[in-house]
């Protein structure tokens, strides 16, 4: 337990300072000796991130100056009382001993009395959390408002469905395996899935009922499947391939939707990505799925250093973003991202799309996507390239809100779909 404290409450520490869980958690985990433990660590820190609202509401209702170096064990403790199986007893016990271990002996008594008086007045702190915006949405207060603004009709599902786990959902490769004869070894495996709800076009999906390691779910290192969420499989499919065709995916890595265009026809992809690191990610993924592509790590936008004057018939623009739409996967970003990081991302985008628009062939067509639902880095940043480029169209399909926004619920992320024609 004690363990589990110290190293979550690294974790915590880390993110509130500016840090991702994608840079985070490789540094921390590794110190921990067993797999279990890991494990434990990182559910505690995405449980804690997704509750961090009520968590700081609490403490601050039970200290009047907040033990500086103490914070994010206190907050970690807090969330293994009120939301883990934890024995309340031994998760006060273990923050007790955290705080000697990080060389606040003196301050051990003070941990002791906070969670003992959070045990005493849990239910009052729990009625005051409602009054308070932060601690019951479990957001930052200009997010809360920007929401409420964006998509007043669909906000308690978007708040709610960020509280939850994700589902794993897997792709099946149909160029191995059909989704029928997949399904089957899952059964055979005891493994239990079901199909997502039809409101998705997502025809080989799979979700698992409970998480599965990667290296246990069937066919995974022979390429019968990759994981990747159902929202993120109703992208590929959108760019309406056929065979011969000439397919950039101008921001490739990892590699999903790269491997999916494949996987869908008998295409030409070149996979872009200026992360070299990320990119590798791609040409691991292709070669575990048995797919062919050219990769490339280059700043896409730096045509004349990489583009060798053939026009692309399809274009896939699965652009950095807000990454607004999957805080139930990245729990850290709803606290890590400030309101004006919404408008570094939209210039980023507007110079991707601009430049992605060059190496398009007339007649050709360019799938921009996000996995934001705020509005300025969809729709408006649509009517944007629209105004700005006079040979762009948008497919009647997406015409009528300038795009297709996906909101995230209980079975897969958020994502938004423009579908741009050059003429
Ligand atoms: C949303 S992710 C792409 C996810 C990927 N399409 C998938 O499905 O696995 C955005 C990617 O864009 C890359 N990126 C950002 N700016 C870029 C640029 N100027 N040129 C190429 N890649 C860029 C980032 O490194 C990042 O990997």
């Amino acid at each position: 337990m004690i363990d589990i404290q110290l190293a979550s409450q690294a974790c915590l520490s880390k993110v509130k300072l500016g840090q991702s869980l994608k840079t985070v958690f490789p540094q921390e985990l590794e110190k921990l000796g067993s797999r279990n433990d890991q494990a434990t660590v990182k559910n505690t820190v995405y449980g804690a991130l997704r509750y961090l609202g009520y968590l700081e509401f609490s403490l601050d209702s039970l200290v009047s100056k907040r033990p500086h170096g103490l914070v994010n064990l206190l907050l970690v403790s807090i969330y293994l009382i009120e939301y883990s199986r934890a024995a309340n007893h031994a998760v006060v016990n273990a923050a007790v001993s955290s705080a000697k271990q990080m060389g606040f002996g003196k301050l051990a008594g003070l941990v002791n009395a906070v969670l003992r008086n959070y045990l005493r007045h849990e239910f009052e702190i729990k009625q005051n959390a409602e009054n308070d915006d932060v601690a019951k949405l479990q957001h930052q207060a200009w997010w809360i408002k920007k929401l409420r603004q964006d998509h007043p009709g669909q906000v308690d599902d978007i708040f709610s469905s960020s509280l939850q786990q994700p589902s794993l959902a897997l792709r099946v490769n149909t160029r191995s395996i059909s989704l029928e004869k997949y399904v089957r070894l899952l059964d055979e495996q005891n493994i239990l899935w079901r199909r997502p709800k039809n409101n998705i076009v997502a025809d080989v999906a799979v979700i698992l009922s409970q998480p599965v390691p990667v290296a246990k779910i069937p066919g995974f290192f022979e390429g019968l499947i990759s994981v990747q969420d159902v929202g993120a499989q109703t992208t590929a499919p959108q760019l309406g391939l056929r065979p011969g065709q000439r397919v950039l995916d101008a921001c490739a890595a990892p590699g999903g939707k790269t491997c999916h265009i494949l996987e869908l026809e008998d295409v030409f992809v070149t996979a872009i990505d200026k992360d070299p690191k990320r990119l590798i990610k791609v040409e691991e993924n292709l070669t575990r799925l048995s797919l062919t592509a050219k990769t490339l790590a280059i700043d896409m936008c730096d045509i004349g250093a990489w583009w060798d004057g053939k026009h692309y018939d399809r274009i896939l623009l699965d652009v950095p973003c807000s990454a607004s739409g999957v805080v139930r996967r990245h729990p850290d970003i709803k606290w890590i991202r400030r309101e004006k990081d919404i408008d570094s991302f939209v210039q980023q985008q507007r110079s991707l799309l601009s430049a992605a628009w060059k190496v398009l062939v007339k007649g050709g067509k360019l799938l921009y996507t996000t996995c934001s639902i705020f509005p300025e880095e969809n729709e408006k940043q649509v009517r944007w390239f629209l105004n700005e480029q006079s040979d762009a169209k948008i497919d009647t399909g997406y015409a009528a809100h300038n795009g297709h926004l996906i909101l995230p619920n209980d079975s897969h992320d958020g994502f938004f779909h423009a579908l741009l024609e050059k003429k």
